[in-house]
């Protein structure tokens, strides 16, 4: 037998090993290619390593332990003109836009989730997303690398990062929406691994039917390796692509690739190229989100749930939250850095435990079961958790800079209330209110100061708001909708 073709007497050996040979329960049951099936999806994980993660983190729920020493992280901060730390923002500006011209830069998107908190069924990417045209988030991005193509003269390439579970229909998206106007040959897709869903209260491999192993996506850490084994980064390096510009697919306000931040990671005097990233400030103390940290003079993701709250609430003395930098999930990060840890065998990011509910067949009926309540561990890692491999000496290390929320961080992760459809459509209207103001336009505003329309600026009309100047505006009424 080769790898293609596990022989079932070996896997159940292998299986009995562990104590996970109810696996195959149903196989007996199964027709022949949905046995090879079962066979080929087992010999995938790495059943061998399964007792120690169930040790770990199914029959034991790791401790977070506090750094003894946790600083807040330094950055530059969005007004290069503030006197806590000054910098030349159009020198940095003009490194990243060198970059770009000279196709040193790709963009690089995390499209593998599984956006269950949504409720939206389908790749997240698919989602529509705009707040006047109803865009899909897949579409926004790709209108961005369309103007940057124009701009900088050279197209951005495109690699997305899907998942097993969602590959096919986002592949498909693509064909159905015609790129969006990109040429094919610059958007990869590749699926990142998956790991087993394990019962929560027995640590055994759930089944998701009789003859499917339940998985869930590795999480977002799980890029490095995916980048690695599927070829992109290999692509990269045909290209002479450097850098990868890192964004979540539930933003529709990311800036897809952002000269400056490019800039200031490849050239700023204390930045190692490695692994860069944005914060955004903290709106209130008890924001969840992960907080950029200094441990022992390494940039480092505290995840909120992590950090003491008293931490969390301390002020300066102008008022201002000590652990302010909120991470808002946007990174450049260098194909060396990536080829260094994917191909260091000693390399590997610890994984989160996250209780989840997961459908999965009752071994002793063989019927589906839809929990009500957590049932299941899915294990994931976490790209942040590589910030902390990024060399730190000679006062280089990683580095992190501020940018605007309005300007940079809508997300869509629930169906209500914060991160919604509707706060990202406010949010994108606040944003090209400014932007039509800044260009000399007017916008009706209420008593509040909120924008009394929805606004949306396509892309390809403007990338930032410079872009705006000289273009002709609309008179906007209250209760319009405009897109421009
Ligand atoms: C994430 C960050 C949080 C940050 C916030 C900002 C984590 C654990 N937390 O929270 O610190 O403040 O974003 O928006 O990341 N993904 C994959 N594969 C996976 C899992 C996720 O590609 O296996 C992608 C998703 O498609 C999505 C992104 O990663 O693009 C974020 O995933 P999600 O689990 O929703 O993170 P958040 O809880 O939103």
């Amino acid at each position: 037998m080769n790898a293609t073709q596990p022989d079932e007497q070996s896997i159940r050996r292998r299986l009995q090993a562990v104590g996970q040979e109810h696996l195959l329960t149903f196989y007996p049951t199964l027709a022949p290619p949905q046995q090879r099936s079962l066979l080929a999806q087992i010999a995938d994980l790495e059943i061998e390593a399964l007792p120690a993660l169930v040790e770990t983190y199914v029959r034991n729920k790791p401790a977070f332990s506090l750094p003894a020493n946790v600083q807040p992280a330094e950055y530059y901060p969005h007004d290069p003109a503030s006197p806590r730390r000054p910098w030349d923002r159009d020198h940095f500006r003009a490194v990243g836009s060198r970059l770009l011209k000279e196709g040193r830069v790709a963009a690089f998107v995390v499209a593998g989730g599984q956006g269950s908190r949504l409720g939206y069924e389908g790749p997240k990417g698919c989602y529509a997303a705009g707040a006047v045209s109803g865009r899909p988030l897949f579409g926004m991005f790709a209108d961005q690398l369309v103007a940057a193509g124009r701009k900088y003269g050279r197209p951005v390439p495109w690699y997305i990062m899907t998942s097993p579970l969602n590959h096919e229909a986002t592949v498909r998206f693509f064909e159905e929406n015609a790129y969006f106007g990109l040429d094919r040959a610059n958007v990869m897709f590749f699926p990142q691994g998956v790991m087993p869903s394990l019962d929560m209260a027995t640590g055994k491999v759930l089944l998701a039917a009789k003859g499917e192993v339940a998985t869930n996506p590795d999480g977002h850490g799980g890029a490095i390796k995916a980048l690695c084994v599927s070829g992109a980064l290999a692509d990269m390096k045909r290209r002479g692509v450097e850098h990868l510009s890192y964004f979540q697919v539930d933003n529709p306000t990311v800036k897809v690739v952002d000269p400056v931040f490019i800039g200031l990671h490849a050239a700023a005097p204390d930045s190692t190229g490695q692994m860069s990233s944005k914060m955004t400030p903290k709106a209130y103390p008890e924001e969840k989100v992960g907080v950029f940290c200094n441990v022992n003079g390494k940039t480092e993701v505290i995840e909120y749930s992590d950090l003491p709250m008293e931490l969390q609430r301390q002020r300066l003395d102008d008022g201002s939250l000590r652990f302010i930098a909120g991470s808002i999930a946007i990174h450049i990060i260098s194909t060396a850095f990536v080829e260094k840890l994917g191909t260091d065998p000693s390399f590997s990011l610890p994984y989160h435990r996250a209780e989840k509910k997961v459908p999965h067949v009752d071994l002793a009926t063989g019927n589906l079961v839809s929990p009500q309540t957590s049932n299941g561990v899915k294990l994931e890692k976490f790209i942040f958790d590589a910030l902390a491999m990024c060399d730190s000496a000679a006062g280089r290390g990683s580095i992190v800079y501020e940018t605007d929320r309005i300007e940079e961080f809508a997300p869509i992760k629930n169906a209500t209330g914060v991160d919604s459809p509707e706060t990202s459509r406010e949010l994108q209207t606040q944003r090209a209110a400014r932007w039509i103001e800044k260009a000399g336009g007017r916008v009706p505003r209420g008593t509040d100061g909120k924008p009394q329309c929805v606004l949306e600026i396509k892309a390809t009309t403007a990338l930032e708001a410079e872009d705006l100047k000289g273009k002709p505006l609309p008179d906007i009424r209250p209760g319009e909708s405009v897109l421009l």
